[in-house]
């Protein structure tokens, strides 16, 4: 009897007619209609807890050879159930579960074209993706890609417009119906309560997406490729067949617990390619590099050159003496007096590479490489081997990466970074990089799409307004909102290196501008943001002056057993907690806009029955990030599983806690 109501059971959540299908999320939550409309065009609708969510929304491609977004039949439909899990090299959970019902719809053009469109639903949201099998002809040349989400509600979205440079911008809030192009990912606040966010998964070889509202639906718009004088074509992409389209994904979640905690985006992706994973390591860093942003250095060499080796053997001990896994040099190699061509195989006279080497090694401190581009990709691309085998043969096991420069130079000529050749050109970098045992932590990038979980040695992006324009944007710095913000946003398109960690506000270079934040609230972005690679970017002078509060720093870890949002608001804050992997210990990490909250920390992940010591770092009673950003106290607590406790956190405040087992 179980048997049948089983079967049953299936049948109903992947049906199919001869023009139609239906397909539910595992748990029956969200369920999706397809069908094709009169035309034949491909259209789906959506719905969460029986109610519409996305109407009737239009699917297709086209391209210079084919029209295809109508005139298509339904050939077949085959379905397929997951349920199993997975184990990250590195993450902010150690097991990932993938469970989700799979459908794909097998279309044929009129044309005699075919072209199949899966669908995955999850419990927590869905995704689709374009695959065309082998076939004749055997490219396409791609010019647009209709895919709509019709909201039906005119939801808040957060944002940064499309063409803002390396994503690097405050995040905006507002109606659909009132935004330009964005770029993906936006995070929506539903109106009936919930929230989605979309995104795509899987970039490998495909212009990234980008949305706009058009006749009210959301719209997909593929990134183009430029022509010699670096002017926009009508070509988004060309692809030899067989070939899939990144996953087009949705999450649909009822409250910031669930957004956060969803890892369809993961799931999306392939599993590992590399199969050694044993030299990818999670650690935190810190670098000549700071005093470049402050400019009491320089990157090229000079009186204040920061890359020479005596600073680095400094950098080296104190990285030692203070429990931090790298150091990375920015400034050590040829190039930087005119950003013309950069070496990535000869150091400056002043930085001797073989001894400092020999030093980090026998330390047990690892060297952070930094290949700064100044976006000429293509010729990187050429000497990638031997910058690679420079870097390994002097034990370097990470890179960061950088591409300073409104457009690249690919192969292709000048090219923006998140068009195909961009795409191409990173992922070159990420393989080439494996084979080398080189971590990469990549600067101006395209956003994320969870490659991580492919090649895990691409630990690291950024993709963000990082702290670094708290030193130098004439606006003053970010407001306290921006990192309330990012929680929710981009760092939900993976880990992120924003550098948190000032410990010194007052800036010399800019004296209006500062970062907006308690020194609490910086102890609490190593938590509440996450990145394998977690820069502690502070000057090791700057740290020396709290060095209780830097205690935190050098006790926290970046590489997590389980992670979770304890209490948040898009904007607002965000307290989250997070197991050290392989431990018991838990890291509590709280921040706050500009305004002064009083947090309430249940503590009900605790094992059961046992006695923790809570250490507890937080802004005291008159902390404000303008005009007292160093008052704070260090409390001590003993506690258990399920024990609130109550923490105050000041205007651009934060808190830190460590909770440990009490022997
Ligand atoms: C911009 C990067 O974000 C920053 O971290 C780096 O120091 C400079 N480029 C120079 O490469």
């Amino acid at each position: 009897m179980k048997r049948i109501l089983i079967i049953c059971f299936i049948a109903f959540v992947m049906a199919s007619c001869h023009h139609c299908a239906h397909l539910q999320s595992p748990d029956g939550t969200i369920s999706l209609d397809f069908r094709l409309d009169e035309q034949g065009t491909p259209i789906y609708h959506v719905t969460k807890d029986g109610q519409l969510i996305l109407d009737w929304s239009k699917l297709g491609i086209v391209s210079q050879e084919y029209d295809l977004t109508h005139e298509f039949t339904i050939t077949h439909t085959t379905t397929n159930t997951v349920n199993t899990s997975w184990e990250t090299v590195w993450g902010e959970e150690r097991t990932i579960s993938d469970q989700h019902n799979e459908l794909i719809i097998a279309l044929k053009h009129q044309s005699g074209l075919k072209m199949k469109i899966a669908f995955r639903m999850y419990n927590d949201g869905l995704a689709f993706r374009y695959i065309f099998p082998k076939q004749s002809p055997k490219l396409l040349t791609i010019t647009d890609e209709i895919t709509e989400y019709r909201f039906v509600s005119d939801h808040q979205a957060w944002s940064i417009p499309w063409l803002t440079e390396y994503y690097e911008a405050l995040w905006d809030k507002a109606p659909l119906s009132q935004k330009d192009t964005m770029c993906s990912p936006i995070t929506l606040e539903l109106t009936n309560g919930g929230y989605a966010f979309v995104h795509e998964a899987a970039l490998y070889d495909y212009p990234a997406q980008n949305l706009y509202m058009q006749d009210g639906a959301l719209k997909l718009y593929l990134t183009p490729w430029l022509n010699q004088h670096a002017q926009v074509t009508s070509v988004k992409a060309y692809e030899s067949l067989p070939f899939s389209t990144p996953w087009r994904m949705l999450i649909l979640a009822d409250d910031l617990q669930e957004l956060t905690a969803s890892r369809i985006m993961l799931n999306l992706n392939e599993p590992c390619k590399i199969k050694d994973t044993s030299w990818i390591k999670p650690m935190k860093f810190i670098g000549i590099w700071w005093g470049m942003h402050i400019k009491t250095m320089t990157w090229e060499m000079g009186p204040l050159h920061g890359a020479t080796t005596e600073n680095m053997e400094k950098y080296l001990h104190f990285a030692k003496e203070h429990n931090i896994e790298g150091v990375l040099a920015e400034g050590w190699n040829k190039g930087w007096e005119d950003w013309r061509h950069f070496s990535f195989t000869e150091s400056y006279p002043d930085w001797d590479m073989p001894y400092l080497s020999r030093l980090a090694d026998s330390l047990g401190v690892e060297i952070i490489g930094h290949n700064e581009t100044g976006g000429n990709a293509a010729d990187y691309e050429t000497v990638l081997e031997e910058a690679y085998t420079y870097h390994a043969e002097h034990g370097i096991n990470a890179i960061k990466t950088g591409y300073v420069a409104p457009i690249i130079r690919t192969l292709d000529g000048l090219q923006w970074n998140k068009g195909q050749s961009g795409v191409r050109h990173y992922r070159k970098v990420i393989e080439t990089a494996a084979k080398y045992q080189i971590a990469i932590d990549n600067h101006e990038p395209v956003m994320p799409t969870g490659l991580q979980r492919t090649y895990p040695n691409l630990m690291t992006q950024e993709g963000v307004r990082g702290q670094e324009w708290n030193a130098w944007s004439r606006d003053g710095g970010s407001p306290c909102e921006h990192v309330t913000v990012l929680p929710y946003t981009r760092i939900l398109a993976g880990p992120v290196d924003y550098t948190p960690g000032v410990f010194h506000f007052e800036n010399p270079v800019i004296p209006t501008t500062r970062v907006h934040s308690t020194l609490m609230n910086q102890l609490g972005l190593f938590v509440c943001f996450y990145s394998p690679l977690q820069m502690v970017c502070d000057l090791p002078e700057h740290y020396m002056e709290h060095p209780d509060a830097f205690r935190f720093v050098e006790e926290v870890p970046c590489d997590w057993e389980r992670s979770l949002l304890m209490d948040g608001k898009i904007g607002d804050y965000c307290i989250y907690a997070r197991q050290e992997r392989g431990g018991d210990t838990w890291y509590i990490g709280g921040i706050t806009d500009e305004e002064a909250r009083t947090a309430e920390l249940t503590l009900d992940m605790l094992d059961e029955g046992v006695e923790y010591t809570m250490t507890l770092w937080c802004d005291a009673e008159n902390a404000d990030w303008l005009t007292r950003p160093y008052a704070y106290d260090i409390k001590e607590y003993s506690v258990k599983k399920g024990d609130k406790v109550t923490v105050w956190m000041a205007a651009g405040g934060g808190l830190a806690a460590q909770v440990r087992k009490t022997n």
